[in-house]
């Protein structure tokens, strides 16, 4: 099997938008990652659903969105009609996860569950049954172009041995600092899903770079 490239648009070009959007389509990626901040949950904010609209009527792939939000509960069915396929939320920004899940899959959309690095793997044992997606943060949330956090492999790895008791096809999403020294070691680790930003974006050849990733073999 190949992971899924989930190629994060905070690294694209938005004054050619809908070019690096086409690019995408064209490519062997999986799926667009749309990170979303509100300034308090991390320490930046960058776009909201006027351009995840525009993406989605763009867009031929379904749209991963990522949100670094508190109070996610109150804008969920607006996620939704802004054309979110899979909704993925903070652990650290619920106090009430399983509701927040249940309200997403009422949705009809695919739920996930964002750990930041700091945050045990254990702390999702009892909702891995009900969710879609968990997605490890691999740097601290909020920018793009950091560097890869090398405890990740090991929370993978436990993920994984959680996931083959509890939910099998549990889809495990690496999200930061995502390149050709990491990509690898992390698929045999157990990890399903890799979000790459300025790997992908800031090469000469986006379309490659996807290409090299989805060839990751596991
Ligand atoms: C960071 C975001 C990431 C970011 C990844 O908070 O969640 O999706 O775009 O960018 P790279 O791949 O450059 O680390
Ligand atoms: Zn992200």
């Amino acid at each position: 099997m190949s992971p899924i490239i989930s190629p994060s648009l905070l690294s694209a070009n938005f004054n050619e938008l809908a070019k690096d959007i086409e690019m995408i389509n064209q490519s062997d990626a999986d799926w667009f990652h749309l990170d979303i901040m509100d300034g308090v949950f991390v320490p930046n904010i960058s776009f909201g659903f006027p351009i995840i609209s525009h993406v989605n009527k763009l867009a031929k792939k379904p749209l991963d969105v990522h949100l670094m939000i508190v109070d996610p509960d109150k804008y969920i069915s607006e996620f939704k009609k802004a054309g979110a396929d899979y909704l993925t939320v903070h652990y650290e920004a619920c106090s009430h996860l399983h509701r927040t899940i249940q309200n997403i899959k009422n949705e009809g959309m695919k739920a996930g569950v964002s750990l930041n690095p700091h945050t045990s793997v254990d702390l999702v044992e009892d909702i891995i049954g009900d969710i879609d997606l968990v997605l490890l943060m691999s740097v601290n949330p909020g920018f793009g172009g950091q560097k890869f956090i090398e405890n990740t492999y090991e929370k993978v790895e436990k993920l994984r041995g959680l996931a083959n008791k509890k939910n099998p096809n549990l889809i495990i999403e690496i999200d930061g600092g995502v390149d050709n020294t990491n990509a690898k070691k992390l698929t045999e680790k157990g990890a399903t899903a890799l979000v790459a930003g300025s790997f992908v974006f800031k090469s000469d050849s986006p379309s490659q770079i996807i290409t090299q990733l989805k060839e990751l073999k596991f």
